[in-house]
């Protein structure tokens, strides 16, 4: 009688059946709760077949395939990607900028391959997704890489990212070759790209200018979770490795890649004559600004693959392929007038106001002039007509005005030297394009986005305390400073007065900031919004002085520059005299002092915690590689790493150790060559005193 497993009781027969079904079952669930925001299971189910499916891998453990949820979602961040080189490079493309460009283009086919005038070359004409190109490697059918472009010989592994993508199936429908590496464009839709940002506002986050940055920003995260709650999409068009003939022609290919379970973009026209070219460009033109993705140009490919071979490649691109682009996207209108925007640093950012207008699709009321110099060096004055455009950027910019519509009597742009919000005196430091109100927390705008970056993600990150309720609360009273959110407690009754505040939600906010009573000491650093102090900084510091009251004394002591406080703290690796300075004016200044004082009756930041020097492995970078019995790579990592160890992602001279697990491939080999330590799991555990 076969085996049955331990912790199951099935049959590996009984198994595999289960853990399909299940496995199919929690991938759905888990993308209803991270891709569409709408849960189809509680919590507790969820939890409970993610633990059943866990239990038949561990009984059958190949069962445990790269593409099974228990391998997805909600790792640790591994603080890089592991570097792919692509075994077919992936090119970029020559441009067309005119009708006349693609004609010449055409041409040089015919030429190239002798071919009369009279005979027809077809040619696939796509839209030009404007989005970031990937290659997902899929083996017997089955999802087992992805990979960004990088510089084409060489990318980065987002596998994990990419099976969050709706678009990109798991296993393939059909018969496909056994090696099929599909290439194609990771992309962000319009109109989720802006809810994206909506929600992004609201919770403090980041805005992204464009679908584009979006789409990338996500597909580049550590998290895959956080990935998997983007809308992200992707349309397949090109192929790299394959183990078979892709088929005759790039159509044919295209209707294989919807058969497969790809997405292909509907738009796409196979044109039989160049006219029909010009003409597809045209209609595309128009069509583009209605779309939900944006489209940059037009990709023309030769249909059949056997003249695609013929022609091969001029240095970095297709000879067979070629894109034509579309000018950006402009409109006019009138300037109605400029208004100055203040930011948590008191930085003064012009902004147009602009009769609204649509331009590629978007309607757009206001267009960032940058700066001080952009407004003087444009010399856009109120009342002008405007030239807006829209480069892929959702956010637009003023190209000029239009000279000869300029009203009589528009006068020169004055730029404010006093805050427009607090009328203190707005300075321009040497060598600074940018100019500050100096009023620091007495101007309500600083405050207000001081506040907004307190609570924001990387910062203190309270749930469902975003940039909107900060405004509110700030204009109310109820908020003036950091500290004033931890004792909100005290103005429940208020707040559920409030529009839009039921009971429960004001009970679930204070619940949110009483979560947060205790943060780690660089989040709480980054939190305070000093100048030049970001999550990287912040970080430096914690680890520099290890608690609060050490960073707060060390800080005091080294106001004197010639102190060893001070020496101390500009030596620190990553923090120069400049960063120093602002770190110290911070200091000086005794509103901040109170409202740091305050705010550390409230909140306890954690003591950085300082990897254990003493283990052996610290120090060193180490890589692991292959299949681990004993323990999940990210568990592995999450040792390693509190044993003060770095986990790099390729072997390099820098490697000291490598884990080598069953099924290690090439990294082996290649630590061997360098001379590296290679060991297995055992001794790796032997080595870290676990064995
Ligand atoms: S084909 C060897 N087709 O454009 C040819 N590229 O400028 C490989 N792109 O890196 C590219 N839509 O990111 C191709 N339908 C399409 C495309 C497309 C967008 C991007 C792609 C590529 C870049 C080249």
């Amino acid at each position: 009688m076969a085996a049955t497993g331990k912790k199951t009781g099935l049959s590996l027969a009984e198994a595999t059946k289960r853990h399909q079904a299940l496995a199919e079952d929690v991938a759905a669930s888990a993308r209803a709760y991270y891709v569409d925001d709408d849960p189809i299971k509680s919590d507790a189910e969820y939890d409970a077949d993610f633990r059943l499916l866990e239990s038949i891998e561990e009984d059958f453990p190949t069962l445990r395939t790269a593409d099974s949820p228990t391998q997805q979602i909600g790792s640790t961040p591994s603080g890089a990607f592991a570097k792919v080189k692509h075994r077919v490079p992936m090119l970029s493309l020559g441009n067309a900028f005119s009708h006349e460009d693609v004609g010449e283009f055409v041409a040089r086919i015919r030429r190239f391959l002798n071919l009369d005038t009279e005979v027809p070359v077809e040619l696939v004409a796509e839209p030009k997704i404007d989005g970031l190109s990937a290659a997902l490697r899929y083996s017997h059918g089955r999802f087992v890489l992805g990979a960004t472009r990088g510089d084409g010989s060489e990318g980065e592994d987002i596998t994990a990212n990419l099976r969050t993508v709706v678009d990109i199936p798991a296993a393939l429908n059909g018969d496909a070759p056994d090696v099929l590496e599909v290439r194609g464009e990771v992309y962000m839709a319009r109109s989720d790209f802006l809810g994206l940002n909506e929600r992004q506002i609201t919770a403090g986050g980041k805005v992204f200018a464009n679908p584009r940055n979006a789409a990338a920003g996500s597909v580049r995260q550590l998290d895959p979770a956080i990935t998997a709650s983007r809308p992200l999409r992707f349309f397949a068009y090109a192929w790299g490795e394959v183990s078979e003939s892709p088929g005759e022609t790039q159509w044919a290919f295209l209707e294989r890649l919807k058969g497969w379970g790809f997405s292909v973009n509907p738009l796409t026209r196979l044109c039989h004559r160049t006219e029909e070219l010009r003409q597809f460009f045209d209609e595309l033109a128009l069509q583009r600004a209605a779309l939900d993705y944006d489209i940059d140009g037009i990709v023309y490919k030769v249909n059949k693959l056997a003249l695609q071979e013929r022609l091969g490649f001029v240095s970095r691109a297709p000879r067979w392929a070629v894109a034509q682009k579309f000018p950006p996207e402009q409109a006019t209108t009138v300037l109605l007038g400029i208004d100055i925007q203040v930011g948590r640093t008191g930085s003064l950012t012009p902004v147009a106001r602009l009769q609204p207008v649509t331009v590629g699709g978007v309607v757009v009321s206001n267009a960032t002039l940058h700066n001080e110099d952009e407004v003087g060096r444009k010399d856009v004055r109120v009342g002008d007509t405007v030239v807006v455009q829209r480069a892929g950027d959702v956010i637009p910019q003023i190209v000029g005005p239009v000279l000869a519509k300029r009203p009589a009597d528009a006068s020169a742009y004055v730029f404010p030297t006093r805050c427009p919000v607090c009328n203190s005196e707005a300075v321009r430091d040497e060598g600074e394009v940018v100019r500050r109100c100096t009023g620091g927390l007495i101007c309500p705008a600083q405050a207000v986005e001081r506040l907004k970056h307190f609570v924001s993600r990387n910062a203190f990150d309270i749930e469902g305390l975003g940039g909107k309720h900060i405004e509110t609360f700030w204009t109310d009273g109820l908020v003036r400073g950091p500290a004033d959110i931890f004792k909100l407690a005290d103005k429940a009754a208020e707040i559920a007065e409030r529009e839009g505040w039921a009971e429960q939600s004001v009970a679930n906010l204070l619940a949110a900031i009483d979560e947060r009573r205790t943060v780690s000491l660089e989040r709480f650093i980054f939190a305070l919004g000093i100048r030049q102090v970001g999550q990287a900084t912040s970080r430096l510091l914690a680890k520099t002085y290890g608690s609060l009251a050490g960073w707060r004394q060390a800080m005091d002591a080294a106001q004197d520059p010639e102190s060893d406080a001070y020496q101390e703290l500009v030596d620190i690796d990553g923090i120069g005299p400049a960063v120093a300075t602002d770190i110290l004016a911070f200091f000086h200044e005794t509103h901040n002092r109170d409202a740091l004082e305050a705010l550390s009756e409230q909140v306890t930041p954690a003591d950085f915690e300082q990897p254990a020097a003493d283990s052996p492995v610290a120090g060193k970078t180490v890589v692991f590689t292959g299949t681990l019995e004993k323990m999940t790579r990210n568990e592995a990592k999450a040792r390693a790493e509190g044993l003060g160890a770095k986990v790099a992602g390729s072997v390099s001279k820098k490697t000291d150790i490598l884990v080598a697990g069953p099924g290690a491939g090439s990294k082996a080999s290649k630590a061997e060559a360098l001379g590296i330590t290679v060991v297995d799991e055992e001794g790796w555990l032997a080595l870290i005193g676990e064995g």
